[in-house]
């Protein structure tokens, strides 16, 4: 008779069934279900069971520790080997996340080339695009080295197969969504069909002492469609952001169990694939010199890093009724409640304009530091005045219009003055010996450049 290999399980409650559910009898949750594996035995790595075959588990003095020293695989790379905390540490499990046409497989394809120039075995695994797509992306690359491997397999076990018999530093699978485990019904890309590859692929790999390197599509709402569940079994987790229209590329550590957290690296897609950009002032501010009216430049922190980032702002009139409010790059709950905050405390006629709210770039700002600059820009907008030169904006505000702290203002008033920003205004407290102008509200703020008068003045024309 056939042996049953997989079951269902309820993901809320963890009733079992043979078959797939629409609703769980027990919990009565529907689409709970997700495929699993009954062979649980088997799926012990070597180590553990070679280690319940020697008895007890075995403690290490952490005297001996230390000589741990983590080895890392460096790329060269710059931008990518920082994010990681220096380079990838052999057998580590990552996952590089992002939307489709980002440049996932462009990254690393780069990473593998890069190390295997320097002499690394690496495992290229392509389950979404043919062996001769990936090639040409090779050639486009200058990546055609005796070190890359290419194989084109979604079988996650002949995945693991390979790796074992070729035993690379580091293997990529591009993606996981595409990867299938061949005793689970489900159909690739369900979240047990990932699950289960991914668990195979990360213990065969840990097994081998290789680096593995997991491909995962985002959707729009900007999860890991379905391997959000992989996010703890995997040693790190990676982002690559960015507007596929506009140049720039932000990659994000989320996780890292070997290195910082929050860690920010950034890149420029050219046609020979994503360039370290050390200097992203360029790219992140329109036009040096002279703003224009509605621009702002705001101070904000990504990760460890500093960055000057153009916020631009249109504040127009609305004729049809139905006003717009639109964000790109910020978050748009961010700004209707700017939006409230200059109203009520600013007596700002917003009621009947359009407000619209770009950021420079193709960066997407989420630190609350982007307050007072894109309130900034509204203003200046709003009063068709532009703000001075080198002058640059950061800090959080309330909901009473006051600014409030953000975090390590030094650091970030310190880049800016590198980049020729002398005028930095920002919150309140340890302003004078840092060197940055504190202002206690935006209400403060908008008179110190003269923008309320002409907001007011507007609304008493009634337009
Ligand atoms: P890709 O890496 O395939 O994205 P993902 O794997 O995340 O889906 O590449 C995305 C885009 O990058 C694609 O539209 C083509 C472009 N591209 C370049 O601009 N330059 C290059 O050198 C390469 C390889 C791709
Ligand atoms: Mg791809």
């Amino acid at each position: 008779m056939h042996k049953q290999k997989s079951k269902f399980v309820c993901s809320q409650c963890g009733y079992e069934s043979a078959q797939w559910l629409g609703r769980c009898p027990m919990c009565e949750q529907f689409n709970t279900f997700v495929e699993e594996l009954i062979v649980r035995q088997d799926r012990r790595s070597e180590r553990e069971r070679a280690k319940a075959a020697g008895g007890g588990a075995q403690p290490i003095v952490s005297t001996d520790l230390k000589g741990f020293s983590m080895h890392r695989l460096v790329s060269g790379l710059s931008e990518w080997d920082r994010v990681l905390g220096g380079g990838i540490v052999p057998g580590s499990g990552l996952i590089v996340g992002g939307e489709p046409g980002v440049g996932k497989s462009t990254l690393l394809t780069q990473v593998t080339a890069h190390l295997a120039e320097r002499g690394f075995k690496c495992l290229f695994v392509t389950g979404e695009e043919s062996a001769e797509q990936v090639a040409l992306r090779l050639e486009r690359l200058g990546a055609i080295l005796p070190g890359l491997w290419v194989l084109e397999e979604r079988d996650c076990v002949a995945i693991g197969q390979c790796i074992g018999e070729m035993r690379p530093e580091v293997a990529v699978v591009d993606s996981i969504q595409s990867t299938y485990h061949p005793l689970l019904t489900s159909s690739a890309g369900s979240v047990g069909q990932v699950r289960e590859s991914a668990g195979h692929l990360i213990r065969v790999s840990k097994d081998q002492g290789t680096a593995l390197l997991l491909v995962g599509h985002v959707t729009k709402e900007g999860f890991l469609a379905g391997p959000k569940v992989l996010e703890h079994i995997v040693d790190g987790v990676l982002y690559l952001e960015g507007e596929e229209t506009a140049p720039l590329r932000l990659l994000r550590a989320t996780k890292n169990r070997f290195g910082p957290t929050g860690e920010v690296g950034l890149f420029q897609m050219t046609e020979q694939g994503l360039k370290d950009v050390l200097e992203p002032v360029d790219w992140l501010i329109g036009a040096r010199g002279s703003l224009r009216r509605g621009s702002a430049v705001a101070l904000i922190l990504e990760g460890r890093r500093p960055l000057l980032v153009e916020v631009q702002a249109l504040v127009a009139s609305n004729y049809s009724g139905v006003v717009r409010r639109v964000a790109t790059g910020v978050d748009l709950g961010r700004v209707l409640m700017l939006i409230a905050v200059l109203e009520r405390h600013l007596h700002c006629s917003l009621r009947g304009r359009d407000v619209y709210v770009n950021v420079a770039g193709g960066l997407r700002i989420r630190e609350p530091a982007c307050d007072l600059p894109v309130a900034m820009a509204i203003l200046s907008s709003l009063s068709d005045r532009p703000l001075p030169d080198h002058t640059v904006f950061f800090g959080e505000i309330g909901l009473a219009g006051e600014v409030r702290p953000v975090s390590q203002p030094a650091l970030r008033v310190k880049e800016a003055k590198r980049l020729g920003f002398d005028r930095c205004i920002g919150p309140e407290g340890g302003e004078r010996e840092r060197g940055w102008i504190g202002v206690p509200s935006l209400e403060k703020a908008a008179q110190m450049f003269r923008l309320l008068d002409a907001g007011r003045h507007l609304k008493k024309r009634g337009n």
